[in-house]
């Protein structure tokens, strides 16, 4: 049993809630921070939390709380995380983990330093649609990874701070893309270095600073590329798309807008649907188990094996520095209009990993390009020689 204390009672503080105290849940919240009485009141009373503050430092360190959970806008993540090294309290921190990289690697510095557990939250590798992909990329069923994309799109953020720069740390590319960074990345192979990303970012739409739509690559060293594409100005809900390309498979996984389930009401009765949903009337596309599908109960349960097993999580605080890195990287390109490196000061994985890029070998004179079957009933092969080069057609009757 973990004993939780919660940072924030807004709109991931509560989510993570249900999920933390779901089902036959042994973990409890027992204490909860919230900047205003009224709001830490109503959180206590509704997930029977015994112990309410409006003092930050005062729930992170209440003598009956082992692992805090950071539910709080961006610009205060880090000084929660270091008021959890001060107290020698684990700590599991929302996405994204800094505004930026340097902000992150002081805090993946400060949990290190301090020797205390240390998780990201980042729900959307843990979805259960993403565990079973992952699966099967690593079991090697799509083959070599060549691609790997992400599309997180939505009308926008629930709060006023996520508008705001300075408090947000940036548009939807910080807010959205640390999803698909992560995503792409680890279909792609964490231990793979990313080394460049080009990226194009516009505010299209919204009278903010901000970028409101964004379309990145991110280059590995092994030779293959991952792709975010993130909006706060996409019509019709939130689409949560991945996809994952191979040179022996694909996969396509859409997490949220077609889940299976798909409802028509005239509006009798209709409330809420799903997240960010832009309407409850008329053709509908619910989720079945929202906290299970966008991976929460999957996350918790990581983390919290980790914290028992004294090993690290899934997604570390280490994740959500190379994803603020990257993200950096995408911010400097879409103002420079360049390919801009991935600055990592702190890089864990392999080395100057090449491109694996071996030639399917047919006979001892030609590999094999491509072979297919024709609508008219020739099969047909086409060969490259090995010696001089050339390209020829092979026709099996
Ligand atoms: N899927 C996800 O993983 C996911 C989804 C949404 C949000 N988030 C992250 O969770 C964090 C919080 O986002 P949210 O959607 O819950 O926002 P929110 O606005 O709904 O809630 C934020 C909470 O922080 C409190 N707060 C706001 N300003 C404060 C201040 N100056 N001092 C103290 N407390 C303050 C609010 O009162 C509220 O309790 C962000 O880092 C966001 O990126 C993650």
């Amino acid at each position: 049993m973990q004993r939780i204390s919660m940072l924030g009672s807004g709109f991931i503080g509560r989510f993570y809630a249900d999920s933390l105290q779901g089902q036959r849940s042994r973990d409890k919240i027992v204490s909860i921070y919230s900047r205003r009485e009224e709001s830490a009141q109503k959180f206590a009373a509704d997930y029977q939390v015994p112990h309410w503050t409006t003092d930050m430092e005062a729930s992170i360190a209440h003598p009956d709380v082992d692992v805090v959970c950071i539910s709080l806008p961006n610009n205060l993540h880090e000084a929660a995380v270091l008021l959890c090294c001060k107290h020698k309290k684990g700590v599991i921190c929302t996405k994204p983990l800094g505004r930026n990289a340097e902000e992150a690697k002081r805090m993946l510095e400060a949990v290190e330093k301090a020797g205390i557990f240390n998780g990201y939250l980042e729900d959307l590798v843990y979805t259960p649609k993403f565990l079973k992909a992952l699966d099967s990329v690593k079991n090697g069923a799509l083959g070599r990874i060549l691609w790997a994309k992400s599309r997180e799109t939505h009308p926008g953020p629930h709060s006023e701070w996520f508008w705001d720069k300075e408090q947000a740390g940036g548009g939807c590319i910080l807010d959205l893309g640390c999803h698909c960074v992560e995503i792409a990345r680890s279909f792609i192979g964490k231990d793979i270095k990313p080394v460049e990303v080009m990226c194009w970012a516009d505010t299209q739409v919204k009278p903010i600073d901000a970028e409101d739509h964004a379309i990145g690559l991110v280059k590995y060293e092994n030779g293959a590329i991952g792709q975010f594409e993130v909006s706060w100005t996409f019509r019709g809900g939130l689409d949560l798309r991945d996809e994952v390309m191979g040179t022996e498979g694909t996969i396509w996984i859409n997490n949220f807008l077609r889940t299976g389930l798909d409802m028509f009401t005239t509006g009798k009765g209709a409330d809420y649907v799903a997240e960010k949903a832009e309407s409850n009337t008329g053709w509908l596309f619910p989720v079945g188990d929202e906290l299970n599908d966008l991976g929460y109960n999957h996350m918790f349960t990581d983390m919290f094996a980790a914290m028992e097993q004294n090993r690290a999580p899934q997604e570390s605080f280490y994740d959500g520095y190379v994803v603020n890195a990257i993200l950096d990287a995408a911010y400097r390109s879409a103002a420079s209009k360049q390919w801009e490196p991935v600055k990592l000061e702190i890089w864990r994985g392999r080395e100057h990993v090449g491109k694996d890029f071996s030639q399917q070998e047919y006979d001892a004179q030609y590999y094999l390009v491509k072979e297919e079957m024709t609508h008219y009933g020739t099969k047909k092969l086409i060969l490259k020689d090995k010696e001089s080069g050339a390209i020829i057609e092979k026709i099996i009757d």
